[in-house]
């Protein structure tokens, strides 16, 4: 493949292939290698048209870990606020020379039609509603560090699946792996398309958290969302909320995700986030070496 846009174009085995070379970087970064030299002379483009932490940092260590030159473009401060659309910014970005763009956007598809326009790797960081494989991926590298091959495993995504990227991308990948997926969620924040994804649905948190390997919150996007449909903080709180409570009645062994940011007591209480068996702050890392896993495939770079 030359992009990366959804997580259901992956096969099982360029799955398995992208998470496998993630296991190769990490040992090399675990010999205290921080940098090599697979992509020196390449170009990579972080194109980022809305607010992101973890993943526009962490395209930029990946790249700059394999020696790439990274060209960091956030639509704050740029000609797009002068009306200049998507299309002729990306053949600006070509014109200085990317070899990948990597591109976050609000709207669900651009990645998709940023492939037509640019010669380069086009990779999805995140589009609207729709989806954000290599969070998936790192969801997954996290998941087989933890607890081993996924064949099999019962995976909860709990919260607000309707506006969320990460919960589509995961069950799409998690599906091909071979886990089960249920998604878990108030009806009102269930998408319509429901039936046609690759997993169950509950709208009774605490029946599905006993049988749960992993239990991954969704943050609540207020940014995304229609008062009119939202119960209340404390009522969403009290039914979807993981909190001590609900904790205790997981598994002993089953890991709590998250894939950031979080709203710390509202989808998640402080103590569970924070706790042994949360991932969260492995999520991150693991973030950086599952990219460098991706461009390093698309790139095509000799093996350092
Ligand atoms: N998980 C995630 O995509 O986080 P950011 O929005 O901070 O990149």
């Amino acid at each position: 493949n030359r992009h990366l846009i959804s997580a259901g174009d992956l096969t099982k085995d360029d799955a398995l292939l992208i998470l496998d070379t993630a296991e190769e970087l990490a040992r090399v970064s675990e010999r205290s290698i921080k940098k090599l030299p697979t992509l020196r002379g390449r170009t990579v483009v972080n194109l980022f048209f809305e607010d992101s932490t973890r993943t526009r940092i962490s395209f930029e260590a990946a790249a700059k870990r394999l020696s790439a030159d990274v060209i960091n473009f956030s639509a704050k401060g740029s000609s797009v606020s002068k009306g200049e659309s998507l299309k002729d910014t990306a053949l600006t970005l070509e014109a200085m020379g990317a070899d990948a763009v990597v591109i976050r956007h609000s709207a669900s598809g651009a990645p998709h039609r940023l492939a037509n326009w640019v010669h380069g790797s086009v990779v999805n960081a995140g589009d609207g509603t729709h989806e954000h494989p290599t969070q998936a991926l790192l969801d997954a590298f996290s998941m087989r560090r933890r607890l081993g091959n996924l064949d099999g495993r019962k995976v909860a995504i709990v919260g607000d699946v309707l506006h969320s990227r990460v919960a589509r991308s995961n069950v799409l990948l998690l599906h091909t792996l071979g886990a089960e997926v249920t998604l878990v969620a108030p009806p009102t924040l269930v998408p319509v398309s429901i039936g046609t994804w690759p997993c169950e649905v509950s709208y009774d948190l605490d029946a599905v958290l006993p049988k749960a390997d992993v239990v991954m919150m969704l943050r609540v996007q207020k940014e995304r969302m229609n008062a009119a449909y939202f119960p209340s903080e404390r009522e969403y709180s009290r039914r979807y909320g993981l909190d001590r409570e609900r904790f205790a009645k997981m598994p002993e062994e089953a890991i709590v995700m998250h894939p950031g940011p979080m709203n710390r007591g509202m989808e998640i209480a402080a103590e569970v986030a924070d706790s042994a068996r949360s991932t969260i702050v492995e999520q991150v890392a693991n973030g950086v070496t599952i990219r460098m896993a991706v461009l390093y495939l698309l790139l095509g770079g000799e093996t350092a």
